[in-house]
Formats: C-alpha cells, sequence, structure tokens
C-alpha cells in the first residue's frame, strides 16, 4: 500500500518537475527568443509627407472659432484643468466646488474675455489659480478657445472686443 504511494509520488514529482522545467523554458524562450509581434510597429512608419503639424504660434486670432486651436486647448485643457473641472468641464470626476463649465450661468462673468481674466489672475480665495506662469497667452486663448465648444453658455464677446483687449492683456 504503502509502496504503491511512494510510486505515485514520485510519477508526480516527475511531471511536476517536467512541468516546471517547460515552465522555465517557455519563459526563456518568449523572453529571450521569439520576437513576438512588436506593437509600434506602425508608429514608427514615417508619417505622410501631407500630415503637416498645426503651429498655434500661427494663429494671429486664437480665440476666434478654429478647430485646430480647440485641438490644442483641449489637450491643454486635459492638462491643467480637468483635474478640477472635470475631463468634459462638467465636474464628473473633478473638485465639487469648481464650477462646472457645462451648464450653469458664469460666477465670474461671461464670455471669453472675463474668462481670461480669471485664467490671468485666479480667482483669489479659491483654489482657482492664476495660469500666467503655467500658459503663455495663445495657449489660455487655445484653452478658452476649447472651453467654449463645450459650454452652454457661448461667449458673445465680439472678435473685436477681444482682439481690443488681447492687444494689452498679459
Ligand atoms: C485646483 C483646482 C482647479 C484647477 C486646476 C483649475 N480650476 Fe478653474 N476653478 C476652480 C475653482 C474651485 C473655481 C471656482 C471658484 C469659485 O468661484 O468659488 C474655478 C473657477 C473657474 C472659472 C470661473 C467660472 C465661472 O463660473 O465664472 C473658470 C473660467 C475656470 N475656473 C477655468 C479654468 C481653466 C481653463 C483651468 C485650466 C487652465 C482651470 N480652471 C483650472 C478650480 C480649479
Amino acid at each position: 500500500m504503502s509502496e504503491n504511494h511512494d510510486h505515485h509520488n514520485q510519477r508526480g514529482l516527475l511531471a511536476f518537475l517536467g512541468s516546471m522545467a517547460f515552465v522555465f523554458f517557455f519563459f526563456f524562450y518568449i523572453v529571450f527568443v521569439n520576437k513576438g509581434v512588436t506593437l509600434d510597429e506602425k508608429v514608427s512608419d514615417p508619417a505622410p509627407a501631407d500630415a503637416v503639424k498645426f503651429d498655434l504660434a500661427s494663429v494671429k486670432e486664437p480665440w476666434i472659432e478654429n478647430a485646430d486651436v480647440a485641438k490644442v486647448g483641449q489637450k491643454l485643457y486635459a492638462q491643467n484643468c480637468a483635474l478640477c473641472h472635470g475631463v468634459k468641464g462638467d465636474l464628473v470626476g473633478g473638485l465639487p466646488n469648481a464650477r462646472n463649465l457645462v451648464e450653469g450661468k458664469w460666477k465670474a462673468g461671461e464670455g471669453l474675455i472675463n474668462h481670461y481674466k480669471v485664467l490671468q489672475n485666479g480667482l483669489p480665495g479659491t483654489q482657482m489659480a492664476s495660469f500666467k506662469a503655467t500658459l503663455k497667452p495663445n495657449e489660455r486663448w487655445a484653452v478658452l478657445n476649447y472651453i467654449n465648444t463645450i459650454t452652454n453658455n457661448k461667449s458673445k464677446d465680439t472678435a473685436e472686443d477681444i482682439a481690443k483687449f488681447a492687444s494689452s492683456a498679459d
């Protein structure tokens, strides 16, 4: 009976060693031998010649509705504002006491000029800080350009008024 038992154990040990050896060689194969599929194959392809990179600095009036500017603004928004105002500007996933930029009345004044002033000076006494040192003026306009595409309370400031304001705004 006990001999029988040992016999089983021996086979179990062999099976165990065998599977360990398999695992070891399989690991070795995967890590050192197998080239596998590189997921970045496509990424390293040269960009097509007609894919011109958009340069925000080339836009003279970045407050005017413009899909390319808004796209840059969206990226800057994600990096600088989403943490508090929510990824979509509606406070979802954001800071409860920040402002919903999509709905509700503007508390610090409506329109792009007022929003720009918020980014210049922040709102003292709140967590809304100045972005003067973080974002260049045209980057701040780009963020606001984007916000104007997601808000239900769009700016009524005329391009002329904004241009006048922007020429003296730092
Ligand atoms: C650390 C959190 C935080 C970050 C980051 C932040 N904000 Fe704010 N923001 C706030 C808070 C809080 C308020 C509301 C202050 C108050 O009125 O009580 C506010 C208010 C505002 C307002 C005024 C809204 C209104 O009703 O008039 C604007 C516009 C605004 N933020 C835009 C931005 C933009 C654009 C960015 C990114 C460049 C940004 N915020 C980044 C916290 C933040």
